[in-house]
């Protein structure tokens, strides 16, 4: 179905071979970034934080509400890093990382993970997965995972991860949420 309210609907003449090739190739948009970023603002998600070791012995993390599942046999995920991220290389370089699912009491570590910081690890409480990578305290679930397979795609690449261990706790998730945070309210 079609909406004609305007402002309200988004459209592109982009096809699929032209979105392949990268960043704005050949797209005509009937849209603002504005709009296709609000559209997509409303679509509620959980918040990760996705740990890795980088370079000099230490931890690179971010971030990440594109976490999603993609398969149940064999376990996969997916999410999707911003081409621009100064963690680019080490994910790009990493066998293994963990994606922490944060509980609706730590909305301050998504934030210090999305901001610039001079070691955004420093007092945070977490240990080290059996691969090595860093497992937040205090989250509702984790997933250890195996790279598995990346594709380029616009300005972000996709990870896909094969889960090798994972776990989870009760209690209400972080969400975001046209741009704010809240919190799930599960049954138990
Ligand atoms: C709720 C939320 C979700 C985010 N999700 C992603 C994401 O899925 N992928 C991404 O590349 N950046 C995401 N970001 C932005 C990164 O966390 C942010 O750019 C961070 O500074 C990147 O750090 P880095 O450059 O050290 O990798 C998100 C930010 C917030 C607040």
């Amino acid at each position: 179905m079609r909406s004609d309210r305007p402002g309200n609907d988004c459209s592109s003449s982009s096809s699929a071979s032209a979105s392949a090739r990268g960043p704005s190739a050949s797209r005509v948009s009937a849209f603002t970034d504005r709009q296709f970023r609000d559209a997509l603002s409303q679509f509620a998600t959980g918040v990760s934080v996705i740990c890795a070791p980088g370079p000099h012995g230490r931890f690179v993390g971010l971030t990440a509400n594109s976490f999603n599942s993609v398969s149940l046999d064999p376990p996969l995920v997916v999410w999707s890093l911003n081409r621009r991220s100064t963690s680019l290389a080490a994910f790009e370089k990493t066998e293994h990382y963990a994606i922490n699912v944060l509980a609706h009491d730590q909305t301050d570590l998504a934030r210090r993970f999305s901001r610039p910081h001079a070691d955004r690890f420093e007092g945070v409480e977490f240990r080290l997965g059996a691969a090595g990578a860093p497992l937040i305290g205090g989250c509702i679930a984790w997933f250890e995972c195996r790279h598995h397979a990346l594709h380029r795609a616009g300005d972000h690449v996709l990870f896909i991860g094969e889960v090798t261990t994972c776990g989870r706790k009760n209690g209400a998730g972080l969400v975001f949420h046209h741009g704010r945070f809240g919190s799930t309210h599960p049954p138990g």
